[in-house]
């Protein structure tokens, strides 16, 4: 057994982050080099650990560089391989110039996720162009820019590129029509990718991901007990789901097991979607039942 083998299995417990990636083979990326948008905090961060501790080195890419830097830090002391690029998704430069330093540093890229996005909520009549604009910038043309970017020098074939949606995508939300809009655009964005470049090997997946415990997006759509509460109620398993859980579909998605997937978009929301079907009257009457 060699050092580096013998080291990995002495130590391996002290790396994991968590434990919901143990149900897959150990060094599942081991020598796979991912490009992360939004990499910094949220789900993009939780699929960079999970990445990392699954031995792929990993290339946060985001706004914030202080941000870069503290989760660059967190993995560090997990002796993950991990690289910072301070960069917004809206300037393709500085995407292409990301890019190619990952090349000459780290190697060709095999896997990325588009997980930058903005949101707040504020009614269509209110919203000013601008403000509609930042989401779509955000979310539609930075994931183009991202996939773009890293096209030409994409490991091929076994690159999969994936991007973080949401239910706004098929579903409309109120106070949410930037966001509708710009999700629906990303999963058109991807299931177009996927044929253009399904004949390269390389595919291109989405990821809706349901209310998600401690993140952004709940902070800003959620941000009352009772507005979670009411939330929480409407989710058939009664749960909010974790970023860990996002990430092990990730993996899933990344991992040889997942092929011959490609132009698709997974659901992780504990069966939140469904329940939009329910009637007023269904919900008021399981509200009335004991233990509900
Ligand atoms: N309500 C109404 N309008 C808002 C707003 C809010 N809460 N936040 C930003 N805007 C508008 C601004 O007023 C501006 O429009 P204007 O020039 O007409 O005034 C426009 O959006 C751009 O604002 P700016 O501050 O320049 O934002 P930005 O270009 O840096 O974009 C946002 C960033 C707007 C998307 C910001 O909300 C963000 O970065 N959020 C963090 C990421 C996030 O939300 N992640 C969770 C995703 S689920």
């Amino acid at each position: 057994m060699s050092f580096r083998s013998r080291f990995y299995f002495i130590f391996k417990p002290l790396l994991c982050s968590s434990r919901m990636t143990n149900v897959f083979r150990e060094r599942l990326l081991a020598n796979k080099v991912a490009f992360l948008t939004g990499g910094g905090s949220g789900i993009g961060l939780a699929i960079a650990e999970c990445f990392a501790e699954h031995d792929a080195a990993v290339i946060l890419a985001g706004r914030n560089a202080q941000r870069l830097e503290t989760a660059k830090a967190q993995l560090e002391s997990r002796r993950a391989k991990v690289y910072i690029e301070p960069l917004d998704v809206r300037n393709y430069q500085s995407l292409e110039s990301a890019v190619e330093r990952t090349r000459q540093n780290v190697g060709e890229i095999d896997l990325v996720i588009a997980a930058a996005a903005g949101n707040f909520p504020a009614p269509a009549s209110a919203m000013s162009p601008n403000g509609f604009k930042a989401v779509i910038d955000i979310d539609v043309l930075g994931t183009f820019n991202t996939m773009r970017a890293v096209y030409p020098h994409l490991r091929r074939p076994g690159a999969s590129l994936i991007a973080i949606s949401a239910a706004h995508a098929t579903v409309p939300f109120a106070y949410q029509s930037h966001v509708c809009a710009a999700k629906a655009g990303v999963e058109l964005l991807l299931k177009t990718l996927a044929v253009e470049w399904g004949p390269e090997g390389i595919r291109c997946n989405c990821i809706t991901p349901g209310a998600t415990a401690d993140t952004e997006g709940m902070r800003r759509l959620a941000p009352t007990t009772e507005i979670q509460d009411r939330a929480r109620a409407r989710i058939p398993l009664r749960r909010f789901g974790t970023k860990e859980e996002l990430a092990s579909l990730a993996l899933f998605l990344c991992s040889d097991a997942a092929a011959y997937i490609t132009g698709a978009t997974f659901v992780c929301d504990g069966g939140q979607s469904l329940s939009r079907s329910e009637s007023s009257f269904a919900s008021a009457w399981r509200a009335a039942q004991p233990g509900q």
